[in-house]
């Protein structure tokens, strides 16, 4: 979400003159677009700024000006705190207000008498209006969000006050941004939301659109070849969703994290479901699509989490058996119920914890991978590598690097898988019989 804000980001100031660098040297400005879901966020944000100063006083040495912008969740949970900490910062926003981004830089830049600006209040209209409809593309794969903030309150999670509550953007909105990075070469959307299965937009005559719906109106739109979406949460997994994948267009990759294995600790997280449903949704996908790839988000150590518990989250890993997963230790986020609650587990055992479930999901990877080596599946190829390797992707959402033309980045080509080393794959294109 954050790659995707920052993209918007650039887009938003392009009217204004401003282009994308890759430097931060010699820059009119530089935004630190930050996350703040997991530990030491904050602590991350001073040390980068202060990295970053160096450019804005070589700038004034000069005689140039240089902007200085915190934006995204950091920005929106201690946007006071950072004003005071860093004053030569001279925008500090919310990942809501980045569309006022051209009245922001007015300000910044002195055009109505020079001021700082910090804004991070929640904006009543619509943010998705005050951004351009057209996007840049950037190869042949593109995000477009459809679905922003969340509702569900996970006791651990900092994203329904930071990114505040669940809103869908109207559904030809989204169409319309489909179509036009079709227009550039893009070939495969995803399709993104802090929980993008509560989708529910509204399409022109004010009807409900879900997502099911909405990516059954993008798989018809020509030249769009491969559907994802990503994050889902298991409470608001609709059947239609899960038949979705039926369609040829729909990738057979699935992220739906579950955090832990034990009801317990699910109860204490707020997740507001038991495993069993879990295990029920991720047996309906399989009944429409039985190679669908699996992958979850995982937090080992939640304030009371015991040995047995633990013991659960492996057993669910190994019932369910990943192709790909993130894992995480707990971390305590002020201003969240579980920052207050009692039995927190040592850092020590945090470690322990994490090892063993990292290295159970790194087998299952490669497991995945290797069931994989020997057969013929349709890659996409988003890229060339520095070494002139071309990368690409299965449907299954695994990466693969292998030589080959460069004209065939942003091509779909059949290639035999030839081996792995665990987490991508070796391959070789089929050269198409043309007898
Ligand atoms: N501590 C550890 N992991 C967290 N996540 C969210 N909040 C926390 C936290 N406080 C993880 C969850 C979520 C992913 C995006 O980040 O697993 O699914
Ligand atoms: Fe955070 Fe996801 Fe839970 Fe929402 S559903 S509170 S984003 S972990």
């Amino acid at each position: 979400m954050n790659a995707y804000d920052s993209r918007k980001m650039a887009d938003v100031l392009i009217p204004m003159g401003y282009k994308e660098v890759t430097e931060a040297e010699g820059a009119d400005m530089i935004i630190l677009n930050t996350c703040h879901i997991r530990e030491k966020a904050t602590e991350k944000v001073f040390s980068e700024l202060g990295r970053l100063k160096k450019h804005k006083k070589q700038a004034e040495a000069e005689g140039r000006k240089m902007l200085m912008a915190v934006a995204g969740c950091v920005a929106q949970a201690e946007g006071d705190f950072i004003a005071e900490r860093a004053p030569y910062v001279d925008m500090v926003f919310g990942p809501q207000s980045f569309g006022t981004l051209p009245e922001m830089v007015a300000k910044a830049t002195g055009a109505y008498g020079k001021e700082r600006v910090i804004h991070t209040e929640f904006l009543e209209e619509d943010k998705f209006d005050k951004l351009p409809q057209e996007t840049t593309a950037d190869g042949a794969t593109a995000f477009i969000a459809v679905q922003e903030g969340c509702d569900k309150f996970c006791t651990f999670c900092v994203v329904p006050y930071t990114r505040g509550g669940e809103y869908s953007r109207r559904s030809q909105a989204i169409l319309d941004e489909v179509k036009s990075l079709r227009d550039q070469g893009v070939r495969e959307i995803s399709f993104l939301g802090q929980n993008v299965n509560a989708y529910h937009g509204l399409d022109t005559d004010g009807n409900d659109v879900s997502l099911a719906q909405l990516m059954m109106q993008a798989a018809d739109i020509d030249g769009i070849e491969r559907l994802r979406y990503t994050t889902s949460h298991p409470r608001d997994m609709q059947d239609d969703l899960i038949e979705a994948h039926a369609h040829p267009k729909v990738m057979p990759y699935l992220h739906l994290p579950v955090q832990s294995g034990s009801n317990k600790i699910l109860k204490a997280m707020n997740r507001k479901h038991e495993r069993d449903l879990y295990f029920e949704l991720i047996e309906k996908f399989r009944n429409v699509r039985p190679d669908m790839a699996i992958s979850g988000d995982f937090i080992v150590g939640f304030p009371g989490e015991t040995d047995a518990d633990f013991a659960d989250t492996m057993d669910l890993i190994k019932i369910i058996k990943y192709s790909s997963a993130y894992s995480f230790k707990y971390s305590q986020r002020p201003g969240t119920p579980a920052a207050t609650m009692g039995g927190l587990i040592r850092e020590e055992v945090k470690n322990e914890r994490l090892y063993e479930l990292q290295a159970l999901l790194a087998q299952q990877m490669r497991d995945f991978n290797e069931q994989t080596v020997g057969k013929t599946i349709p890659v996409l190829f988003d890229g060339v590598t520095d070494s002139g390797q071309l990368h690409g992707r299965t449907e299954y959402n695994q990466a693969i690097h292998l030589k080959g033309n460069a004209r065939l980045n942003g091509h779909i080509e059949d290639v035999l898988i030839t081996g792995t080393n665990g987490k991508s794959l070796d391959g070789d294109i089929v050269i198409k019989d043309v007898a």
